[in-house]
Parts: C-alpha cells; sequence; structure tokens
C-alpha cells in the first residue's frame, strides 16, 4: 500500500532537491501518494500564510512528511523558522533530531541526537525598553526533566542497538551550571538502566576539536537543540560537506508524523541553477522510508548514495545517477 506523505518543497534549492528525493524512493520500489503543501517565505510573501493549525490537523492523518528547506532573505529572520519548521517540530512533538555523519572513506559514523522541542529554541524571553539606550533582550532556554529523559533515553536505545554502544553527552555543565546540571544527572540516571552501553562526556567547545581532528572516537552523540544545531553543520562539513548531511525530526512514540529534511538551508545564493546537491534530500527520504518500515529500499538508496566522490554533477545529473545505481 502507498504511503501517504505531505510534501513542502519550501523555498530556494527546495523545490531542486525534493523531487529529486521523490523521484528516487520511487525507483526503489516505494509507493507514495503525496500531498503537496506550498509553505515557506514565498508563501508567505503572497499571502501572509505560514502554518496554520488547520494544515497541522491535516498532517496528522498523514504517514509522514518531507521537507526541502524554508527561509528567504525577503522575510525578516524566525517569522518562517518559527513559525513553519520549528511550530512543525513543536506541535507535532518531533522531540528527536537525528542526524548521521559517515565519512566518505568510512573512518567515522556517528549519528547526533539532538533535543528538538526544548532549550533556547523554545523561544522564552523578551525585551524590556526596546529600542531605548536601556533596554534589555533576555533568551531563556528550557530544560525539563520529561523533555531531558525522554531525549536521553532515545540515544540509549539507539546507542544499544549499535556495534560499538557507545554514547556521549556534549553540554556545557562547567558554565551552564542549571540546564548542564539535570543533563548530566539525567543522563547519568538513565545510564544506570543501560550497563551494556559506554559512555563518555565532552564540553561542547571540545567536541567542535574533536569532530574535526577524531571523529572517529563518537558513536552517538546526545545533546541539547543549539548545540545540536551548530554541532551537526560542523558534522556535515567534516563528512563529505553539507550537502550530504540528512535529517529526520522524529516523533517515536508516533503520535503522529514524523519530519524529514535535509540539514542544509534554502541556498537562496544557488537556487534555481540546478546545482544544489540532492544527496542529503534523498538520504534524508531514506530515513523517512526507515520509519515508514520500508528498510530494504532504504538501505538500497544508501548503498546507492555511498562513494560520494562519484556523485558529481547538475541536481537532476546526480538525481539520475543515483536512480542508475539502483
Ligand atoms: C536546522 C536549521 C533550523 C534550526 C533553522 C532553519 C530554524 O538550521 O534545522 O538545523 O536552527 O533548527
Ligand atoms: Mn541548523
Amino acid at each position: 500500500m502507498a504511503h501517504r506523505i505531505g510534501v513542502i518543497p519550501g523555498d530556494g534549492i527546495g523545490h531542486e532537491v525534493v523531487p529529486e528525493a521523490l523521484k528516487v524512493v520511487r525507483a526503489a520500489g516505494v509507493e507514495l501518494d503525496c500531498v503537496d503543501y506550498d509553505l515557506g517565505g514565498a508563501r508567505y510573501l503572497t499571502d501572509g500564510t505560514v502554518l496554520d493549525d488547520v494544515t497541522v490537523a491535516e498532517w496528522r492523518g498523514l504517514d509522514a512528511l518531507l521537507l526541502g528547506a524554508v527561509g528567504t532573505p525577503e522575510v525578516p529572520p524566525g517569522v518562517i523558522e518559527r513559525g513553519l519548521l520549528l511550530k512543525m517540530r513543536f506541535d507535532l512533538d518531533l522531540y528527536i533530531n537525528q542526524r548521521p555523519f559517515v565519512a566518505p572513506d568510512g573512518t567515522h559514523d556517528f549519528i547526533v541526537i539532538r533535543e528538538n522541542t526544548e532549550g533556547t529554541y523554545a523561544g522564552e524571553g523578551g525585551f524590556l525598553r526596546k529600542g531605548t539606550a536601556h533596554e534589555i533582550a533576555t533568551q531563556g532556554s528550557v530544560n525539563t526533566r520529561f523533555g531531558v529523559e525522554r531525549c536521553v533515553r532515545y540515544s540509549f536505545e539507539l546507542a544499544r542497538s549499535r556495534t560499538r554502544k557507545h554514547l556521549t553527552l556534549v553540554h556545557k555543565t562547567n558554565v551552564l551550571t542549571f540546564a548542564g546540571d539535570l543533563w548530566q544527572r539525567t543522563f547519568d540516571a538513565v545510564a544506570a538502566e543501560y550497563p551494556d552501553v559506554s559512555t563518555a562526556y565532552n564540553h561542547v567547545d571540545a567536541a567542535c576539536i574533536y569532530f574535526v581532528e577524531d571523529p572517529q572516537r563518537y558513536d552517538v552523540i546526545v545533546t541539547d537543540n543549539l548545540f545540536g544545531d551548530i554541532l551537526t553543520d560542523l558534522g556535515g562539513a567534516v563528512s563529505g560537506g553539507i550537502g550530504f548531511a540528512s535529517s529526520g525530526n522524529l516523533n517515536p512514540d508516533r503520535t503522529g508524523p514524523s519530519m524529514f529534511e535535509p540539514v542544509h538551508g534554502s541556498a537562496p545564493d544557488i537556487a534555481g541553477q540546478n546545482r544544489a546537491n540532492p544527496v542529503a534530500a534523498i538520504l534524508s527520504a531514506a530515513m523517512m522510508l526507515d520509519f515508514l518500515g520500508e528498510t530494504a529500499a532504504a538501505d538500497r538508496i544508501r548503498a546507492a548514495c555511498s562513494d560520494p566522490s562519484t556523485l558529481t554533477g547538475s541536481t537532476t545529473e546526480i538525481g539520475d545517477l543515483v536512480v542508475a545505481r539502483l
């Protein structure tokens, strides 16, 4: 039976990479019944729509969502990011952001689990005396025992399922002594239930060095929303480039659809030129297939995307190459 998928190409290169991902999924023999949603900065500029609750309610009946990229320079920062992307993550309770990284030469293979519904992204804060010489801006970080624990537990389960069974907590416990303390205590408490998983802790600044100089040390990493955002761009940069970095915004409890998207943005500078690398979107679609139980097709797609140095050409040429390899 066909899977019912909501497709949101979004803005910029999203419109170029998403069709390639769908082309590859279909070539892998998986039937998709797609519902298209015209959302993003361009749509907002046309009629002011960002994302309404009726659309979110409609999504709850779908099996998954595939997103290209959102954001455009003509719209002030935050409108689309918060109103569309973060609203999707929060309303659908996509509390895990899973981002795998494999070195082109296979020397490292790790997964970052980014908490996806709390931290500084929760949007706590505000202005006082805005625009005056005495203005104040606060930006809080929300960390709940419930939110941290479900993310940490997911990471232990994931680590347990892998060969090395090694989980690293990344935070900044030496400075963020409230949030960091909650994360460390939660991590330690859950670790006691997973004696088969070895653990480590890195400060986020040190982790930046290790990502570049010794990424082999990592198997699974768990971290908060903002550290995870920053670290996963670096993860992409040290793993063949951001054009290969895929992600899944997961609701592991399956109380709604999960959403899959490349780590990269809408890249307005190269949009419309058939130059964007579609592999990140293709690999994100493969993650979607994993989540839908189509693991054989997902594995075939990942195999067709291996050896990234040979995946060159235009957006559509790379899509065709992956299809040919299938
Ligand atoms: C990402 C992006 C988003 C984030 C932006 C577009 C809001 O950078 O998915 O990594 O910060 O989470
Ligand atoms: Mn990011």
